[in-house]
């Protein structure tokens, strides 16, 4: 069985490096006879590298080899990577992706094609980097029912947190490092924002749920506008902030997706996912809480999981490995605005007595927070739970504050 790498950046790199370097034991592993990598596609060029005489330019060369019976794609975005794909599964091979963006929008045509040709579309790298999520997820959890999930998705973000919090450091300092260790995506805005953990959710929601989540259908917020005084009040709530990527479910047809900063209780496991680290936690109606947790970022670990699938199909070999979800004719994601949630919110009042008095009586029973060197003039506290959109709804009625930071609180 020949391979061939479509993308020769930190993840292919490492997947090259991963297949020489356990070569004897992934061999026997897959059982089969030979399991060479034959080309590595990129446009460009690699002086010097080790691998540098597999290098092509022209995907057609891997199209029309029939010796290469799986393609490993780790070029990222979503064109070229949907028609190399596409081709490839069309042409009866079987593909390895790590791609979040092409799986998270494309995910349910690629899947239809892979059953219909009869080959495996595998993508255990695109969620959770080295992290076993998506094989446990639909094989090991497939008894329950799945109520709820809430996870760290992000390994920039929450490395770009965790610096903040612990050493105080500022958040372009951070990305930079992040960059450098080669977590952040090529646009680090996909990080950032939080699109990337949404791509991750919808995966893992469509995967849970049967049904495609389109990214495009899931609120996301991202981390570029909290202050090191929220990280600072979240810390004398109790918790810290997190960027949190969540799926639950509503009734048999619906379900609440979000990805956005929260404050996260020091008690919840989540809270001490720290650096590059990511976590899932899943509630099964069956098995209760199982949380999975382990570098969500990175060349080799991501690599593994990309081998581990490589593996996969060369035991399947002849028969297809493809995890099935349905399109999504209607949008099954309920809006945000309507689910139960409690806010912390930091505010500007010129007299800030009166302005916690009329915050009490808008919303009742508030949590006060504090701390140290606070200008004279910032409120925050944490509002009782209700919808959202009720919660802001009284907020706009509050003439004497102004909302400085709004962030939801946690409920995992
Ligand atoms: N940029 C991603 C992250 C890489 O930071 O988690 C892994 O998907």
């Amino acid at each position: 069985m020949n391979v061939a790498i479509m993308g020769y950046g930190v993840v292919g790199s490492g997947v090259a490096e991963v297949l020489k370097k356990n070569h004897e034991s992934i061999l026997k592993k897959s059982m089969q006879s030979t399991l060479e990598l034959k080309y590595i596609l990129d446009i460009r060029d690699f002086p010097g590298d080790e691998n540098e005489s597999l290098i092509i330019k022209d995907f057609d060369t891997i199209l029309h080899d029939e010796s290469v019976g799986i393609v490993v794609e780790t070029m990222g975005g979503l064109h070229p990577a949907f028609e190399f794909v596409s081709a490839c599964l069309q042409a009866g091979k079987s593909v390895v992706s790590s791609n979040k963006e092409l799986v998270a929008a494309k995910g349910d045509v690629l899947l239809r094609i892979a059953e219909e040709k009869n080959v495996s579309f595998l993508f255990e790298a695109s969620v959770g980097g080295g992290i076993p999520i998506i094989r446990p997820l639909s094989q090991c959890l497939a008894a329950n029912e799945i109520d709820e999930m809430y996870g760290i998705l992000n390994g920039t973000t929450n490395f770009i947190l965790t610096k903040m919090i612990d050493e105080g450091l500022d958040f372009d300092t951070v990305l930079r490092m992040a960059q450098e260790n080669g977590y952040a995506e090529k646009d680090p805005t996909a990080d950032v924002e939080g699109h990337d953990a949404c791509r991750k959710i919808c995966i893992l929601a469509s995967l849970v749920y049967g049904t495609h989540v389109y990214p495009d259908s899931v609120h996301t917020e991202g981390i570029s506008k909290i202050d090191l005084a929220d990280v600072e009040y979240a810390k004398n709530w109790g918790g810290v902030i997190k960027l949190i990527a969540q799926a639950k479910k509503v009734d048999e047809n619906r379900l609440s997706a979000i990805v956005s900063p929260a404050f996260v209780p020091g008690s919840s496991q989540l809270a001490n996912v720290h650096d590059v680290f990511n976590a899932l936690l899943v509630r099964g109606n069956a098995v209760g809480d199982v949380v999975f947790y382990g570098r969500g970022a990175g060349k080799l670990p991501t690599a593994s999981a990309i081998v581990a699938d490589v593996i996969d199909c060369c035991q399947q070999d002849g028969t297809k490995k493809a995890y099935g979800w349905k399109s999504c004719e209607e949008n099954i994601v309920v809006d945000y605005l309507d689910q139960n949630t409690a806010l912390y919110i930091r505010a500007e009042a010129q007299a800030p007595q009166e302005a916690l008095a009329a915050v009490r009586n808008t919303f009742g029973a508030v949590t006060v927070l504090t701390r140290k060197d606070a200008p004279e003039t910032e409120i925050a506290f944490v509002t009782p739970v209700d919808t959202e959109r009720a919660l802001r709804t009284k907020l706009d009625t509050l003439h004497s504050v102004k909302p400085l930071s709004v962030l939801r609180i946690a409920e995992c």
